[in-house]
């Protein structure tokens, strides 16, 4: 479930979005970020960029960051991150919590829940506006659950 939303997502979003990925550790956050690489066309691996920060997939322009070391915003300034939030890179943010301050406005969120059973997970989609595309999309996510 968690890869097909991520999927779908891949194939939605359009250059300049930025999916803020927010949830406790492993909650699913990576494989959200596998599904939208490959919903945007990638066959290769999508390791975590938990060490490197911010690992770019140049060929479909996706850019995946994990900010879940950082403590401070300006060390993902300092890795360039602007550039790609500016696009026409789509990125997603794991922890975007952690920089938000530094996410331009008018993106959306995508929090996912830990609930009672273990493989069971609760996943939202918060929208930026009402523009149609949003709507369209929480639309579309909706048959995997709650939305
Ligand atoms: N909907 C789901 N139901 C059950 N297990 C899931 C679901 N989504 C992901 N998982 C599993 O949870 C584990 C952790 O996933 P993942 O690495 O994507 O989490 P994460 O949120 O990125 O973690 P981190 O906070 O460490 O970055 C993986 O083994 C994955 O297969
Ligand atoms: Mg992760």
């Amino acid at each position: 479930m968690t890869l097909e939303i991520g999927k779908t997502l891949g194939k939605r979003l359009i250059p300049g979005d930025i999916l803020c990925l927010e949830g406790e550790l492993g909650t699913g956050k990576s494989v959200i970020a596998r599904g939208v690489a490959i919903g945007m066309g990638w066959s290769g691996a999508v390791p975590s960029p938990s060490f490197t920060i911010i690992r770019l997939y140049p060929d479909i322009m996706f850019c995946h960051v994990d900010a879940f070391r950082i403590t401070d915003e300006n060390e993902l300034l300092e890795c360039g991150i602007e550039e790609f939030f500016e696009g026409p890179w789509i990125c997603a943010v794991e922890w975007a919590e952690k920089v938000r301050r530094i996410i331009p406005e008018g993106n959306p969120t995508l929090r996912i829940c830990y609930t009672p059973v273990e493989e069971d997970r609760i996943i939202y989609l918060e929208i930026p506006s009402s523009e149609e595309r949003w709507k369209r999309l929480q639309g579309e996510l909706a048959k995997y659950g709650r939305f």
